[in-house]
């Protein structure tokens, strides 16, 4: 074996892609059926709905986090510079924090809907919050498939740790 044979990162849990693949399908629906204006709320099952909806998301969401710190955050290598470690660790959180910020302001829209009805003066700067946490994960969930190309054109596999399809061919150092 020589210096330059890299090791192929070792792929993802089956459990980590059944919730990465899967959630990019809940997030999809919550986006496609999203509610059109406010007074879509008068609605009390749709209201409702979307409250069960944003804690689903939101459990879904803590549980995968969890899970992801106590196994593997991310397939990068022992030997990756510390500073790509930094950014691959921030990015995720990034995503984290942006998707986790849209159920929680939806949720105070409902509480604030709900107890005050729609003319009151908190329903405008919870609405900014929900829409600038939308804006904030399209940014980051962007740059994120951004990276995931970078990786797949270095070749480095990591890539293919979570993704199936174009995959690189397997080095002979692994
Ligand atoms: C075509 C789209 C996508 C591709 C190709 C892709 C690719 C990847 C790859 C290769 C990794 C592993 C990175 C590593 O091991 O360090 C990863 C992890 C991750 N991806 Fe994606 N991704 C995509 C879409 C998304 C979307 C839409 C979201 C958010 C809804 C997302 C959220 C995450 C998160 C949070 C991680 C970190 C590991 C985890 O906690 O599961 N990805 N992605
Ligand atoms: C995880 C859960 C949720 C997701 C992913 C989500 C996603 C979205 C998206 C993508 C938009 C469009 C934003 C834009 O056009 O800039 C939106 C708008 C909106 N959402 Fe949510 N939402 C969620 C939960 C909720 C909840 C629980 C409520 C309140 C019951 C809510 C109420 C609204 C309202 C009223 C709008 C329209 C804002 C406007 O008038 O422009 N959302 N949501």
């Amino acid at each position: 074996m020589t210096q330059s044979m890299v090791q192929s990162p070792k792929p993802h849990t089956v459990l980590a892609k059944i919730f990465h693949w899967g959630f990019i399908v809940i997030f999809a629906y919550a986006v496609i059926k999203q509610v059109g204006t406010i007074s879509d709320l008068g609605d009390t099952a749709l209201l409702r709905f979307e409250v069960f909806f944003a804690l689903g998301f939101l459990g879904l969401l803590v549980a995968r986090f969890v899970y992801m710190r106590l196994t593997r955050p991310t397939a990068l290598p022992e030997g990756t510079p510390r500073m790509m470690k930094l950014m691959a660790r921030a990015g995720h959180l990034a995503i984290y924090v942006s998707l986790g910020s849209i159920a929680l302001s939806g949720l105070m829209i409902a509480a604030v809907y709900s107890m005050y009805g729609p003319e009151n003066w908190m329903i405008e700067p919870v609405l900014w919050l929900h829409e600038s946490a939308v804006a904030a994960s399209y940014l980051t969930i962007g740059i994120h498939i951004s990276a995931a190309v970078f990786h797949r054109i270095k070749g480095d596999g990591i890539w293919s740790a979570m993704v199936p399809v174009f995959k690189e061919r397997p080095t002979d150092g692994a």
